[in-house]
Parts: structure tokens; sequence; C-alpha cells
């Protein structure tokens, strides 16, 4: 019990981490680059925000010129409803507005408006953002947050952790564009990775290493502290369907032979083949960078291959989870020995990749099938390199 109010504590605060201003221009960026016109005459809602100091709101604000937006839109949630409570102060922006309503501050979400000059100085900017409450709490599954979806033809934001393959779903509801952040770890979700492999959705243009700097409230986890900001480090990406020119840039890669010489990693340097899958009509890559250029069978990537991916390069295939259904050996129940020598009975060995031993490796967590020693891999992400278009 004590255990679960732990882990609803550690999921709420997940919830509220707040994008970076250069974040957020680096990644938007690239969609200009690659066509300057694709948010012209459009209509971009940021749902799931804090408007009032959203950095996605000002940046969008700021630049909705520049953008050529027909309308910005933002909604946020209500205070109440958050799952993670922390101190509350309305802001002056809207203690000082003649629409500022005690109730209303706490119970329902805000919406801000962004389509036209207000203020009467022929430019349409952050000063010219009209707000108003919203009728409810602003939960993006709501009828009032569902018809500004529909109203748009962009959405954009760091949504809710806990709630990421609702939300991806609430997307695909329609044929929106969208820019969004999750942690890289969702890719091998059932409801995501099929969306890579159909290449109707991919890593946005920052790169995956590193993870990303986010604000956070708890002030009891914290990474670092920037210039008075608390900041944590999370395992975060960005996810797109819009393209950008990195999506479209090869990997260098080597030959085979060439890896097996000259690689930089001691697990390919020196050895006389790639491994095989014994569950898997694959060979094991274990780096993105050691692919080899002249191999035409199929090959299990670590998941971090989505961040190099270009699909005029390479056809992903599969992912090496149960639920693929690819496997080509069925094991009996297992014994797993762990790092420490400790054993137990398990069936986890057809839930991925695995690789053969000659002999049980030391301190290191393996499985026993018939006097047969296994180890078994993380995730790997089933690809073959694009046979060029005659
Ligand atoms: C990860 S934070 C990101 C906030 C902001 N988009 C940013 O990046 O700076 C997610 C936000 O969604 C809000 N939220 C949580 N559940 C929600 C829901 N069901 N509907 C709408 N917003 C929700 C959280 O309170 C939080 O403000």
């Amino acid at each position: 019990m004590a255990n679960n109010k732990l882990t609803e504590a550690k999921v709420a605060k997940n919830d509220e981490f707040y994008t970076q201003y250069h974040d957020i221009e680096k990644e938007i960026s690239a969609y200009l680059e690659f066509n300057p016109d694709v948010f012209r005459g459009k209509t971009v809602l940021l749902p799931c925000d804090d408007p009032e100091w959203s950095n996605f709101t000002k940046y969008f604000a700021h630049n909705f010129e520049r953008f050529g937006l027909k309308k910005l839109i933002s909604t946020s949630y209500a205070v109440e409803s958050k799952n993670y409570k922390s101190v509350y102060q309305p802001t002056l922006f809207e203690t000082s507005n003649p629409e500022f309503d005690k109730i209303k501050t706490t119970k329902n979400g805000k919406i801000f408006t962004l389509s036209h000059d207000k203020t009467g100085d022929h430019k349409v900017n952050v000063d010219d953002l009209e707000w108003h409450y919203l009728a409810g709490d602003g939960d993006f599954r709501s009828s009032e947050i569902k018809k500004l979806r529909d109203e748009s033809d962009v959405i954009i934001t760091n949504p809710p952790f806990s709630l990421f393959r609702e939300f991806l779903a609430w997307i695909l509801e329609t044929d929106k564009k969208f820019v969004l952040i999750g942690n890289k770890n969702c890719v091998t979700y059932k409801e995501v990775f099929p969306l890579f492999m159909e290449n109707k959705m991919w890593s946005g243009r920052t790169e995956w290493s590193g993870g990303m700097w986010f604000e956070t409230k708890d002030p009891n986890d914290v990474d670092k502290v920037i210039d008075g900001v608390n900041m944590k480090n999370v395992a975060s990406v960005w996810f797109s369907n819009i393209d950008h020119g990195r999506r479209h840039e090869h990997i260098p890669l080597m030959t085979m032979a060439d890896n097996l010489k000259y690689s930089k990693h001691k697990e390919i340097k020196g050895k006389k083949s790639y491994d095989y899958y014994d569950n898997y009509n694959a060979i094991e890559v274990p780096y993105t960078d050691s692919i080899p250029s002249d191999y035409d069978g199929m090959m299990g990537v670590p998941i971090t291959f989505l961040d190099k991916y270009s699909p005029e390069q390479f056809e992903i295939v599969g992912i090496t989870k149960t639920w693929f259904g690819a496997a080509t050996k069925i094991y009996p129940p297992q014994i797993q020995v762990s790092a420490n020598g400790k054993k137990s009975n398990v069936t986890k060995l057809n839930d991925g990749a695995t690789l053969k031993l000659d002999s049980p490796p030391h301190g290191q967590t393996h499985y026993m099938v018939d006097n047969e020693y296994f180890t078994q891999l993380y995730a790997r992400v089933l690809i073959k390199h694009r046979k060029e278009k005659k």
C-alpha cells in the first residue's frame, strides 16, 4: 500500500515537468528549416499547458507573425484536477483581470487565444493574447478540448507523462500534425512502435542522447539549479509526424569486415562474425554505428536506432517483443540465474531476442534450458537495409 502511494506520487510528479524555451526553439526551427511554410495559415493548439508561464505559449506567441499562424490556442489544466499538489498562487496577470474568479481559478482550466492585433500596435504578439476560464477543467479528454483539437491543424505539447499513450491515441483519433515530448522507452509500446514501422511517427530533430532538462516543481527531487530554477534531467525525446531534414540523413556505416577489424566497440572488434539470435532470424548489432553496410538480412539494433532512422536508408521490420510474434523458437520454462547466483523458475526468455552462450557467464544474469545457457537482450528493433529502387 505504502509502495503504491509512493508510485502514485512519483507518477503525479512526473506529470509536472516544464519545457525550456531554447529546447522548443531548437526543435521547432528544424520543421521550419525543412518547410518555411509549415505553420502558415494554420491553427496551432497547445494543450496540457500552463499558458501564463508556458514556454510553448511564449514561443508561438512571439513568432506568430513570422510563422504566419492563423490562430494560436493554448489550454491549461485546473489546479484542483492535477494529481501533483503544490502551493498555488494565481498570477498577478490573472488576479488583476476583471474576469478573475476565486473559485474558477482552481476549479477550471484556462484558454488563451491569439489571432489578431488587439492592442492596436499593428503587430500580433504576446500582448494580444486573450484568456478566459474554460467551462471545464481543461482535461484533454473532455468534449470542450476535443472540440479545440478538431478545429486545429497542429498539436504541440509536452503531455502528462503518465497519460502519454492516451494522449497519442487522442491525437490519432484525428489526422492532425503533431510535435510531442515523451519518454524514450515509450517507442516499445505496442501502441507506439507500429507508428514508427509505418512511418506515421518519427523522432523529432533533437538528438536523444543526454535526455532533456525540465523545470520541476518538486524541490526535493532536483538534479541541478540554473539561475535559481530547479531542473530535472529526464529520458525524454521529441516525436512528430512533421518532416525535418535530419530524418533524411543517412548513418555513415562500414562494411561487416571493416567493423570486425576496426570497430571502436570491444563487442565487435576482433570477433569472427556478428552474433546470431537463437530465437530470431537476425544478427545482433549492439550499437547503431556498428550496422554493417553490406549485410542484406535482418538485424537487431538498440531502440536508440530510431533517433538516427532514415526511411530512405532502412526498413523497420519489427521489434523483439512478445507481441511482435516473430520468434522462431518457443523455450520451455527456464531457470534464471541472477548475477549473484540465485536461481528461479521463469518463462521470460520468450519475451525478447536471445543469444546462446558456450558456457555460463560469471556475475551476469543468464538462463538455463536443458543444460544450455542463454542471455536475453534489451528490446531490439529489427531492421533491413532498404533496397535501392531500380
Ligand atoms: C509534463 S507537464 C508539461 C507542461 C507544459 N506543456 C510544458 O511542457 O511546459 C504536463 C501538464 O499537463 C497537465 N495535465 C495532467 N493531466 C492532464 C489532463 N488529463 N488533461 C490536461 N492536462 C493535464 C499537468 O498538470 C501539467 O501541467
